[in-house]
């Protein structure tokens, strides 16, 4: 059961951080992505508990979600999206500063993702740690690339979010386990050229919500090592409520930072959670959906991975154009959000 507190996640009670990109500035250099082959469709589910494919379409925009094959770990997914960025980007692992995975399941509380993923790429001149900020965790994850670009601490950093959130999912539970999917997405971040790459940040954390998504019996910190069945659960329609909010304000804050209007963003990739959420805040920011990127009904809900996992494919069908503006904003539990408006370099 989900724990009960009488906190009712209101993002309009939460002052926002927002700020200007400062110094040098940073930009992605290259994106690739990782989904495993096994597909879950709405009418497997069917067959699994008490839902439907009109409910989980209607409900959510979900149709499908790629599920990792049992055993497969989270630096695996990482390292596969890890290469294709490399690639996209044509850099050497050996000439990364940096890895940070952003990520709601790691394989374990320590060695991070990172470290298997730096020992796989044989980049051993990096530093490589992770963020751990669930949904949040990938535009965190860039936020720190970004400050290390900018004070000239880092000039190649490789940011990933991967999941394989399937093994934290409670087959029994179908108000959780129709939503997520696993998969991952991965940005080479460098330096770019003045008036280029990221302009401006909102980021936030609200801890007063904590129990509005949980894994694993927190109360106990029974997390992985003693936790038989670690699972996701949530306060669906409270948290609906707070990522409607929160999308439209950190929208209007990282344009205001940057002094571009709303209505001059080309292209909104937003964190994949549910369509209903994404299509209730693009219309309240005045976005008409063709300029939003969504593919939540192939992949589900890929927390830290959905972002990457957006931006690669409207990138791969010729969405975004250099100078485009394109704001990347997620959201999810801690309760964490975080944006960012960048112009495409
Ligand atoms: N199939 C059929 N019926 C279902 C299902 C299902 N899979 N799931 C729930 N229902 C039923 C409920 O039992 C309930 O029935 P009742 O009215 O008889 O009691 C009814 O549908 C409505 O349930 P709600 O939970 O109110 O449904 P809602 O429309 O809010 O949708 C959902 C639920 C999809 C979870 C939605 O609330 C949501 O997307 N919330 C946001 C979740 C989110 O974004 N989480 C992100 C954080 S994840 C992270 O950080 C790791």
């Amino acid at each position: 059961m989900a724990i009960t507190t009488s906190y009712k996640a209101r993002s309009d009670a939460v002052p926002l951080r927002s700020f200007r990109a400062k110094g040098r500035p940073s930009a992605i250099a290259g994106i690739g992505v990782y989904a495993p082959d096994k597909v879950l469709s709405n009418f497997d589910l069917e067959q699994m508990m008490d839902t439907s494919d009109k409910w989980i379409t209607e409900r959510t925009g979900i149709r499908r979600r790629h599920i990792a094959e049992p055993g497969t770990t989270t630096f695996e997914v990482a390292t596969k999206a890890a290469r294709a960025a490399l690639e996209a980007a044509e850099m050497d692992a050996k000439d990364l500063d940096m890895i940070l995975v952003g990520t709601s399941s790691p394989d374990g509380p320590f060695p991070s993702v990172a470290c298997r993923v730096q020992n796989e790429l044989d980049a051993p001149g990096s530093v490589a740690w992770d963020t751990l900020a669930a949904c949040t965790s990938f535009v965190y994850a860039l936020a720190i690339a970004d400050s290390f670009i900018a004070t000239e601490r880092a000039d190649n950093v490789l940011v990933i979010g991967a999941e394989v959130l399937s093994r934290l999912l409670d087959y029994s539970d179908r108000g959780t386990a129709v939503i997520f999917g696993d998969g991952a997405g991965a940005a080479v971040v460098r330096p770019a050229p003045k008036g280029a790459g990221m302009l401006s940040w909102c980021l936030g954390s609200d801890g007063r919500g904590y129990a509005q998504v949980t894994c694993g019996n927190i109360e106990k910190g029974a997390y992985a090592a003693k936790d038989p069945n670690p699972y996701i659960e949530m306060v669906g329609p409270d948290v609906f409520k707070f990522a409607v909010d929160i999308f439209i304000r950190q929208a209007t804050e990282v344009c205001r930072e940057a002094g571009v209007r709303l209505e001059d963003i080309d292209l909104w990739v937003p964190h994949q959670a549910n369509f209903r959420i994404i299509d209730a805040a693009a219309r309240r920011i005045g976005l008409p959906i063709e300029r939003v990127a969504v593919n939540i009904d192939e992949y589900g809900n890929t927390s830290s991975a959905s972002i990457p996992l957006a931006l690669e494919e409207a990138v791969r069908n010729g969405r975004v154009k250099t100078g485009d503006h394109v704001l990347l904003a997620g959201f999810g539990s801690g309760l964490t959000w975080g944006a960012t408006l960048m112009r495409w370099a």
